[in-house]
């Protein structure tokens, strides 16, 4: 394996101000591991970016609620190195929690913001995007990079993200990669693996909604809390419980209006022993 692993932050530093020094630029793809396609495909445009890709991988708990699966979120390490490995990953950051919060999380100073963390993911997981912010500038100030690599499929954090760069001024570009599907459109996911058997051939509903809306959208359709309600109930039908799908304004993620000319739709669904997201955007005139 070419990858080194490192789990201490003193080292990682060390190795990356040297190369620093020599010039190269970094890049870092921030992930919690059981790493799937649609990490991988923002490993190769991080390699794309700069000289040197850093993946990190911590499943942090200080982003998950007290009733959510951390403990049973799938950790597959071996694997996981492989795939990185095979994608000329150059190094992997994977602290302990020991490493991450040596003080302990209860005392752990945070990264809080007012903008954008209530609404959709935010209203069901409090504190989950205080968790996110909390842990990504920490990852920012161990690798700093100049390029940051997120995915799409998590819409909102990628902007709280941008928005967390802004109002801070951390020098980082931040760049946004599409969302990878399966075939039949359902969005990848490490929590996928959580989807039954018996699930599975209509687990890509939220998806098929998410493309009828846009469809109804595209065709001059602007009612859209009436777009909102059919399809809550084409997802119910399909067996899952709803926690959200809202059209928002894609700047803001304020519920859209009449005038709004970028959009973003965006869903979450309970299946038996998962919550699974998803969204797709779209420019009206
Ligand atoms: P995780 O869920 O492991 O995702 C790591 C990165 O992969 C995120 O930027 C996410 O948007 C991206 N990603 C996941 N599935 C994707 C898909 N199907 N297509 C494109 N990109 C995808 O998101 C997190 O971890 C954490 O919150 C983290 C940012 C690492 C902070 O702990």
């Amino acid at each position: 394996m070419n990858m080194r692993v490192f789990r201490h932050v003193a080292e990682l530093r060390s190795e990356l101000n040297s190369q620093r020094r020599e010039g190269k630029t970094i890049a870092c793809v921030p992930t919690m591991g059981n790493l799937h396609a649609g990490h991988l495909q923002l490993i190769r445009l991080a390699r794309e970016k700069a000289d040197i890709v850093v993946a990190t991988i911590f499943v942090n708990r200080l982003q998950f609620g007290l009733n959510e699966d951390w403990d049973q979120y799938p950790r597959t390490f071996e694997s996981d190195c492989e795939k990185l490995d095979a994608e000329s990953c150059d190094y992997l950051f994977s602290p302990d929690e020991t490493e991450m919060y040596p003080n302990g999380m209860e005392g752990q100073t945070r990264v809080v913001s007012p903008t954008m963390t209530d609404v959709l993911c935010g209203a069901s997981r409090p504190g989950h995007f205080e968790g996110v912010t909390t842990v990504v500038t920490k990852l920012f100030h161990i690798v700093e990079p100049d390029v940051a690599v997120f995915g799409l499929k998590d819409f909102q954090q990628l902007a709280i993200v941008k928005r967390m760069a802004a109002d801070l001024c951390i020098g980082i570009d931040i760049i946004g990669a599409p969302v990878a599907r399966d075939p039949d459109g359902l969005a990848l996911s490490s929590r996928n693996t959580f989807i039954t058997e018996e699930e599975r051939p209509k687990a890509n509903q939220l998806y098929q909604s998410l493309r009828w809306v846009t469809e109804q959208i595209e065709r001059g359709q602007r009612d859209f809390r009436a777009l909102e309600s059919e399809a809550k109930i084409q997802i119910e039908t399909a067996g899952f419980r709803l926690d959200y799908f809202s059209i928002c304004n894609a700047g803001t993620l304020d519920l859209a209006v009449d005038d709004d000319k970028e959009l973003a739709i965006l869903g979450a669904l309970f299946t038996a022993q998962a919550r699974l997201i998803d969204n797709l955007t779209l420019s009206i005139d």
